[in-house]
């Protein structure tokens, strides 16, 4: 047993010291070094072979090369804690240039796109917009539109009654005496967007509430050529110059003559559930302002005429994109929802 021996042992202490990179493992040196039947302790165990003088030198040589092992650990977890630290910090980080997630966005309703649609092409056309209530009177949504109490026409719209004298209305058509009596004598060229209300079967063609733009002009000269013109012209715009339209005779109590507007069905005219077979699907109706209906308005139909027009314009966008069944509006599933936004 010599000084050499201590040499030795703190020389091997530190390099395996050295060679630790984990926390866990700093312990099981400090057990196997400095512990009380470690390596050190083992030196100053064999202490009794010494001569007694060399004993006290012998003794705190140990001492001395035990703090330094002992100041050495220190060192080392210093070190390893240091690093530890800095790793977790790297594991947490963030990347602030990652692109984020978006919320989820809105967008417009089928319909609200589809009245949208509709109301550009007949604003460049030089139609105002005029907006009317959805709760009417009898009145309004029928009498002054040349249907009498009892007149058979009041089966086409079967009517929502809130009471005996208002309902929920049928048509944008209550729209046109609103408009007539806040213009007249003026000539007016207006649209009427809005939504209409039946009491209805549902089917894939017809639903219990839809949207219908309105379409009324009025003034000097008026004729069916100009009904008949506005009407190609806006069916050439939204669905381009090639589908084919006609106009149908048709009736309506508050147009004289009247006709009914259709386009050549999705299907292409080879006949499908949704035209019934027939290759046409109705759009709206359309006529001449009927003499009784100007007077009601407030005109003169001495001095003017006018021309009014009516259609769902759901079913009208369902032609341009070949949507096959109308219950899909209110339906709410995204998957149709999000397709025409
Ligand atoms: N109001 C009619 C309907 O809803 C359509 C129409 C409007 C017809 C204007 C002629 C003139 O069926």
């Amino acid at each position: 047993m010599a000084h050499a021996d201590i040499e030795r042992v703190e020389r091997e202490g530190l390099a395996a010291l050295a060679a630790i990179d984990d926390l866990a493992a700093l312990d099981d040196w400090r057990v196997t070094w400095l512990g009380k039947s470690g390596t050190a302790s083992g030196l100053l165990r064999g202490i009794g072979a010494l001569a007694a003088e060399e004993r006290p030198a012998f003794g705190a040589a140990v001492n001395t090369m035990k703090q330094a092992l002992e100041g050495a650990l220190d060192e080392r977890a210093a070190v390893l804690r240091a690093a530890a630290l800095a790793d977790e910090m790297a594991g947490d980080a963030i990347d602030v240039t990652l692109p984020g997630t978006r919320p989820p966005q809105g967008g417009l309703h089928p319909a609200t796109v589809a009245d949208r649609r509709a109301l550009q092409i007949y604003a460049e056309m030089g139609f105002q917009v005029y907006l009317s209530r959805e709760v009417e009177t009898d009145e309004m949504n029928f009498e002054l539109l040349n249907m009498p109490k009892h007149h058979p026409a009041r089966d086409m719209q079967d009517t929502f009654y809130i009471s005996d004298e208002v309902v929920l209305r049928t048509h944008t058509s209550p729209g046109q005496i609103r408009a007539m009596r806040a213009y007249a004598p003026e000539p007016i060229r207006i649209v009427l967007p809005g939504m209409v209300y039946r009491s209805e079967q549902v089917t894939v063609r017809s639903e219990m509430q839809f949207t219908q733009i309105e379409g009324l002009a009025i003034g000097p000269g008026i004729t069916m050529a100009d009904l008949k013109g506005t009407i190609s012209n806006f069916a050439g715009r939204y669905y381009g110059e090639d589908r084919p339209i006609r106009f149908r005779a048709s009736y309506f109590p508050f147009t004289e003559p009247s006709a009914e507007v259709d386009v050549r069905c999705t299907c292409g005219g080879e006949g499908c559930k949704l035209c019934k077979g027939t290759g046409w699907l109705e759009i709206m109706g359309c006529g001449m302002v009927h003499p009784v209906v100007l007077k009601n308005g407030g005109y003169d139909p001495a001095r003017v005429s006018g021309f009014a027009f009516g259609g769902g314009t759901m079913r009208t966008q369902m032609l341009a994109h070949q949507i096959d069944d109308i219950r899909h509006y209110w339906a709410n599933d995204l998957r149709f929802l999000e397709q025409l936004r």
